[in-house]
């Protein structure tokens, strides 16, 4: 039977083996730096194997080394442990190649630092607002007039999405309303803190259509593991037609007929949680999205329905009353301001 100390120790590594292969699944799932779609996650991904490899031969070379002399030259029944002290060509050699390989490293990730951080070459296609804000990104295009809305005001997508074209350098422009944030969408690029008052900026790139996953990478409180970015990457010929559709439906939350509902519900706390695609990106991940909440069957988990004037009147006046214990506060409402948002919500269908 194995001592103590070895059973434990070998308890020890099985349960950290395990630990490692219950993570597989998640890693798949999530944001992963290894799987490079652009030219910046490309080149991170180049140096990071570069160095790995070198890492893994070092390790080998090195731990080989260990092993065979601790092995060949210990101390046994007729045999004395050898000493290497004052070894001239050992010792230069383990001080050379390391200075070589780490000043190597730093010439290699120079000369990429340069071409990750070109922000302002001329060949960025696109501009892009980000704002980070407890809990939520809020991407808007005021730099780009084909996201002009008719009155003037700027797109904001306010869903924590991103859209952009295949094959164009996208410059993102960091800004953060609270605390620090950072954004960061693995497969296509680094990531870069938002700092309040701060400007930074940061450039990606797809090389394919698709939805890539994003986090936000600095722990900004409660909500931290919340703040997920989808970045769309839309085929070229698409895009405008994605733009079309998303300012259309900018276009019908902002109707002026329904502006001082809307008005309200942006003011008050309302926007502070829900999400409203064209209008605000709800930082509360339990509250409802909204923006088609008019076609939808009912609210509030399907104890009011339909979706019309009577019910949404009844739950914003007071929500305690229909659903007991729900995190929907009770604004406290005047009855003509009630009738206002719901004025508003009944346009989003
Ligand atoms: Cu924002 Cu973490």
């Amino acid at each position: 039977m194995f001592p103590v100390r070895m059973r434990v120790a070998l308890g020890v590594i099985t349960a950290l083996v395990i630990a490692l292969l219950s993570s597989v699944p998640a890693l798949a799932e999530g944001p992963w730096p290894n799987d490079p779609q652009g030219p910046i996650a490309r080149t991170i991904a180049e140096i990071y194997w570069i160095m790995f490899i070198a890492a893994v031969v070092v390790l080998a070379i090195v731990d080989g080394a260990l092993i065979y002399a601790g092995i060949k030259f210990r101390e046994r029944p007729g045999h004395v442990a050898q000493q290497f002290h004052g070894h001239n060509m050992l010792e230069l050699t383990w001080t050379i190649i390391p200075t070589i390989m780490v000043v190597s490293f730093s010439v290699l990730s120079w000369q990429k630092l340069d071409f990750i951080n070109n922000t302002r070459g001329g060949d960025v296609g696109m501009v892009i607002q980000a704002e980070g804000v407890q809990w939520s990104w809020n991407f808007s295009y005021p730099h780009e007039d084909r996201f002009r809305l008719k009155d003037g005001a700027t797109y904001l997508t306010g869903a924590r999405e991103l859209h952009i074209p295949v094959g164009t350098k996208v410059r993102i422009e960091l800004s953060a309303k609270d605390v620090i944030h950072s954004f960061w969408v693995p497969s296509l690029g680094g990531k870069k803190d938002a700092v309040p008052g701060r400007a930074t900026d940061l450039w990606i790139q797809a090389d394919r259509p698709g939805t890539y996953k994003g986090q936000c990478l600095e722990f900004c409180g409660n909500g931290h593991a919340d703040m997920l970015i989808t970045l769309v990457a839309h085929p070229v010929s698409e895009y405008a037609a994605w733009i079309d559709a998303a300012k259309a439906e900018a276009e019908r939350v902002n109707a002026p007929e329904t502006a001082r509902g809307r008005e309200l519900f942006r003011s008050l706390a309302c926007s502070g949680c829900h999400t409203v695609r064209g209008l605000t990106g709800g930082k509360f991940p339990g509250a409802p999205e909204l923006t088609n909440v008019a076609s939808k069957p009912s609210i509030v988990g399907g104890l009011l329905t339909p979706v019309n004037e009577e019910n949404l009147r009844r739950w914003i006046s007071n929500p305690q009353a229909v659903k007991p214990g729900t995190a929907m506060p009770n604004l406290g409402l005047s009855e003509q301001q009630v009738a206002d948002i719901v004025n508003f919500l009944l346009i989003l269908k």
